[in-house]
């Protein structure tokens, strides 16, 4: 079976989640120009958007002193359709965060325990600032209060796959947001 015919349609293409990471980009390079500032993106799903802003952010003139790229891994929803609010971490950062300015980058929140789970964790390490980046951000169900300083695009209340987003570990490296036909959860 080929992805293809596992898509029932694309919500934004490549070129629509380039210049939403473009604008996410300079938004944070403004707020951080000529400071240092640590990308942490988190795994799986964030994987492409943090790599993305990374390359986005060191093209501008006027940006962020020193940019560096982090990464930890979080336990996901696994089959069910929603977190439940528990957050397990698989694998913790490598850096330091301590005194530094920490950007969290997202591929996508939902009802906002991961973030807000995330986003205390760290604070409690004493970085300089934290602030929380999402690519893609789904309002409806929220449950967990959180601050999202950078949003890039809002997605429909649908289960959504793509640019870094899976279903059972599937549709990752699709380059684009899209929906599956209903039978793929079903399989
Ligand atoms: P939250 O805790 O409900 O905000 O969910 C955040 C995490 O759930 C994300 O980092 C994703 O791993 C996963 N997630 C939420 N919505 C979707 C979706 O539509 N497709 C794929 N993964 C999702």
């Amino acid at each position: 079976m080929s992805y293809g015919e596992a898509i029932e349609r694309t919500l934004f293409t490549s070129d629509e989640i380039r210049r939403a990471v473009e604008r996410l980009a300079a938004a944070i390079g403004a707020d951080f120009r000529g400071q240092p500032l640590l990308l942490l993106g988190v795994l799986k799903g964030a994987l492409y958007v943090t790599a993305d802003l990374a390359r986005s952010l060191s093209l501008q003139k006027d940006g962020p002193s020193e940019i560096r790229i982090d990464y930890l891994a979080v336990s996901s929803y696994g089959n069910a359709a929603r977190s439940s609010g528990e957050v397990r971490i698989l694998r913790d950062t490598s850096e330091n965060i301590t005194g530094k300015n920490v950007v969290i980058v997202e591929d996508i929140v939902d009802n906002g325990h991961t973030i807000a789970y995330l986003a205390g964790l760290l604070r409690d390490r004493a970085p300089r600032s934290l602030r929380t980046c999402v690519l893609f951000d789904k309002p409806y169900h929220r449950q967990a209060s959180v601050t999202l300083d950078y949003v890039g695009l809002t997605a429909p209340d649908a289960f959504v796959v793509g640019y870094g987003l899976d279903y059972q570990e599937r549709y990752r490296n699709l380059p684009f947001l899209a929906l599956l036909r209903s039978w793929v959860f079903s399989e």
